[in-house]
């Protein structure tokens, strides 16, 4: 797959291989010393701005964050509201996809964003997150 094809984001042209460029130098920073399954994600704001994120394992196991919502929580922590991408890997030669968790997650705050999926080997796969969550949990209070 050719993973040089530029990827419109609003009119910040950035590259599928930029975005998982930086989800590679994200995952080098995870902290996965129970499961040895580190991850790397990259979300990147209307404006072009990026936001990394690595899973952070901890002890007491139900305290783990997946390496989504770290990104995502950094950028909603900044003021960040409007999302276009999220890239995604990992050191495994599949291509992982975010966990249920954090599909909730990244429907409530970018029900439009697109995610961008990696294997070790440089492949890639696109979707949205509408697909990957169909008929997500939605109220309004
Ligand atoms: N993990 C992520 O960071 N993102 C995912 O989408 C799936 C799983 C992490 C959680 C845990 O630290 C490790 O991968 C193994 O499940």
């Amino acid at each position: 797959m050719n993973t040089t094809t530029p990827l419109n984001v609003k009119k910040i042209d950035i590259s599928q291989q930029e975005l998982i460029q930086q989800a590679n130098q994200a995952k080098n920073m995870a902290f996965a010393p129970i499961s040895g399954f580190k991850v790397g994600a990259a979300l990147v704001t209307c404006q072009g701005k990026f936001y990394l994120g690595c899973n952070i394992e901890n002890i007491s196991l139900s305290l783990s964050i997946c390496a989504e919502r770290v990104a995502f929580l950094k950028a909603l922590s900044e003021g960040e509201r409007e999302f276009t991408t999220l890239s995604l890997v990992s050191d495994s030669d599949k291509i992982i996809t975010p966990c249920g968790a954090c599909r909730q997650l990244i429907w409530e705050f970018a029900p439009d964003l697109t995610i961008i999926m990696g294997n070790s080997q440089g492949e890639i796969q696109c979707i949205k997150i509408a697909e990957l969550l169909p008929q997500a949990f939605n109220f309004s209070p």
